[in-house]
């Protein structure tokens, strides 16, 4: 009898972010992306020993701008994408996934169309308008003193258009009146360039792991990010600070909470702006989408194609939200990993097109 083959998974990594990385910030890090984390301690060894767990071959591959040809040379069955750079952040994102598509390797995550308009929240905006998703109104400006939209209503909310991990995000960023909104564009733009301002969505925030690509979608129940007294009851938010700065009250300031107590209706109406949120930029592969619930019912803020799946034992707050919601949902790791990788093997070889959706100009809701 013949033994079938090991599949081989070769785990695509961001250089920089190795635990036993030596490796500086990407030199091109804007602002306050030179001070965010990697993966932490054991988090990146729990995968890699899960993926062996399961009886794959796995090999390391370290991706940075410098060794992208090394996906050249690939040989492998499946290709698991941790590399989540944005291009301008100085890391290699979209670039990767060029690199896979034209080797024809299978990976993990999302494809290109919907990894390149999930890393821009404007470019998600415009999708989200046109499907018809609830998103907080909003304007983009290139310059400090740009006329104001009349629409808008304060508070208003100030952020980089294209950075992730709350990068540029303070307690200054909800600004109540114009002084404050030009003062705050006037710290955003010169760092991160043109600036998203939004209405303020005064509300919980909730967040909805997804995996698998099209219609056929596994949707984790929603985690809920409750803020604490470590907030000002005006702006409970995720700072920068909440995320990478262990030093400040925010950090250890909120709690992550699965499954999000809501009642039917309003689980349901979460999941579904969640569902066509993610379907609207074409999302493939795995995802969060991020959302407030304000006075009108829920509003998406962003996707987040690729997020984070960093898992560390002990205290729930260290580990991030998509393995969060899938254990909450009675899923292992293990679980979470070899579906990344079947849906990874199953995909069409032809990159996926966007969802064709008729504009849907009369039933936009902000
Ligand atoms: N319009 C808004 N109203 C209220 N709060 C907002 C708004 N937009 C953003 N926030 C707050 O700022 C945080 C960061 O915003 P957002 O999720 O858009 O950025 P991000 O940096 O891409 O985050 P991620 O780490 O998920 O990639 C949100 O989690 C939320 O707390
Ligand atoms: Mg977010």
């Amino acid at each position: 009898m013949t033994r079938r083959r090991r599949l081989q998974v070769a785990v695509l990594y961001p250089e920089s972010s190795h635990p036993e990385s030596s490796q500086e910030a990407a030199t091109a890090a804007r602002g306050d992306e030179a001070r965010t984390s990697g993966w932490s301690g054991d988090a990146y060894g729990h995968m890699l020993r899960a993926l062996a767990a399961e009886g794959f071959e796995v090999l390391e591959v370290g991706i940075d701008f410098a060794t992208l040809d090394r996906i050249d040379a690939l040989t492998c069955d499946v290709a698991v994408n941790l590399c989540d750079g944005c291009t301008l952040d100085g890391e290699p994102g979209v670039e990767v996934l060029d690199a896979l598509e034209a080797r024809g390797i299978p990976y993990t995550g999302a494809r290109r169309l919907a990894y390149w308009i999930g890393s821009d929240k404007v470019r998600m905006k415009v999708h989200f308008l046109n499907a018809g998703v609830p998103t907080p109104r909003f304007q983009v400006f290139g310059d400090a003193d740009e006329a104001i939209d009349p629409r808008l209503e304060y508070p208003l909310f100030v952020k980089p258009c294209d950075t992730a991990g709350s990068v540029g995000v303070s307690l200054d960023s909800r600004v109540d009146g114009e002084a404050a909104l030009r003062r705050r564009l006037q710290a955003v733009i010169p760092l991160y360039g043109p600036a998203l301002v939004e209405e303020y969505v005064e509300g919980r925030e909730l967040s909805v792991a997804i995996i698998g690509d099209g219609d056929d979608l596994t949707i984790f129940p929603p985690v809920e990010l409750r803020f604490g007294p470590a907030y000002p009851a005006t702006c409970r938010i995720q700072t920068f600070e909440s995320k990478f700065d262990p030093a400040s009250p925010l950090y250890r300031g909120y709690e992550l909470s699965c499954p999000a107590r809501l009642g039917a209706d309003e689980e349901r109406t979460v999941i579904e702006a969640a569902r066509a949120a993610y379907q609207s930029i074409g999302g493939t592969g795995y995802g969060r989408v991020d959302l407030r619930i304000g006075a009108g019912g829920p509003r998406v803020l962003e996707v987040n194609p690729n997020c984070s799946l960093e898992w560390a034992e002990g205290d729930v707050r260290d580990s991030c939200m998509f393995p969060v919601a899938a254990k909450a949902a009675g899923w292992s790791l293990r679980d979470v990993y070899r579906r990344l990788i079947d849906v990874a093997l199953r995909r069409n070889p032809v990159p996926t097109r966007m969802p064709a959706v008729a504009p849907q100009v009369r039933t936009r809701t902000f």
